[in-house]
C-alpha cells in the first residue's frame, strides 16, 4: 500500500498482553504530542492526561477494573476538565475533543511500534468512581477512559472492518437494518 498513515489505521487492534518493557519517555512524550493535536470545539482543548507508570497504581487499576486486567507497563487515563472549555458551547462536547484525542494516541502508538488498547470509564459510574480514586482526580475532573500501552507480546492482523451496508449515499436507506 505504502501509505504508513493507512497502514498504521488498519493496524492498530486492541493489544492485551505486553512484554515487560518499559516504554522510552520519548515515545510518551510523542504520544501525547499527538494526542494533543486532535481537533477539539471550538479549539478548547478541554483534555487532561493523567501518566501512570506506578506498579502499585497500575495493579490496581488491573484488579479494580473488571475489563481492565491488562498487563501493559503504562496507562494513561483520558480525563475532561470542563474548567478548561472557556465557551459553554464547547463544553458540550468534551467527550468527542477527548475520544479523538484518544484515537490519535492509539494509532500513534502503532507508528511507534507499540500497542494499546482502551478501556472504557465514562459514563459507567463505577468505573469512573474507580479511575478517579486511583489516579487522584479532582471532582470536577472527569476520566473518559484509560488506554494501556506498551510493546505486544501478542500479534493481530491488520483489518479494515468496512461494510458496505453501512454506508448510504445521498439519503439513509430505510430497509437497510431491520431494527
Ligand atoms: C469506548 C471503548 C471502550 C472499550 N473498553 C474496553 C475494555 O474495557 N477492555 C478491553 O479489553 N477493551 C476495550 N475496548 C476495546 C474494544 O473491545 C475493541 O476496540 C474492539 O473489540 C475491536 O477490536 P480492535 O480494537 O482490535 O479493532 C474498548 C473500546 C472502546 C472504543
Amino acid at each position: 500500500m505504502n501509505n504508513p498513515t493507512l497502514e498504521s489505521i488498519f493496524h492498530r487492534r486492541s493489544i492485551r498482553k505486553y512484554t515487560d518493557q518499559m516504554v522510552e519517555p520519548e515515545k510518551l512524550d510523542l504520544l501525547l504530542q499527538a494526542a494533543m493535536a486532535a481537533p477539539s470545539a471550538m479549539n478548547c482543548k478541554p483534555w487532561e492526561f493523567v501518566v501512570v507508570t506506578d506498579p502499585d497504581k497500575l495493579a490496581s487499576f488491573r484488579t479494580r477494573l473488571i475489563f481492565g486486567n491488562r498487563n501493559a507497563p503504562v496507562a494513561i487515563v483520558i480525563c475532561g476538565n470542563p474548567r478548561l472549555s472557556t465557551n459553554p458551547a464547547a463544553r458540550l462536547f468534551w467527550v468527542e475533543d477527548c475520544s479523538a484525542a484518544t484515537q490519535n494516541i492509539l494509532i500513534a502508538a502503532v507508528s511507534l511500534g507499540l500497542g494499546t488498547v482502551w478501556v472504557g470509564v465514562h459514563p459507567v459510574a463505577e468505573f469512573m468512581r474507580i479511575v478517579r480514586e486511583i489516579a487522584g482526580l479532582p471532582k470536577h475532573v472527569i476520566p473518559l477512559g484509560l488506554i494501556y500501552i506498551g510493546y505486544p507480546a501478542e500479534e493481530k492482523s491488520s483489518r479494515t472492518q468496512y461494510a458496505a451496508d453501512r454506508i448510504h449515499w445521498q439519503k439513509y436507506k430505510k430497509d437497510n437494518h431491520q431494527i
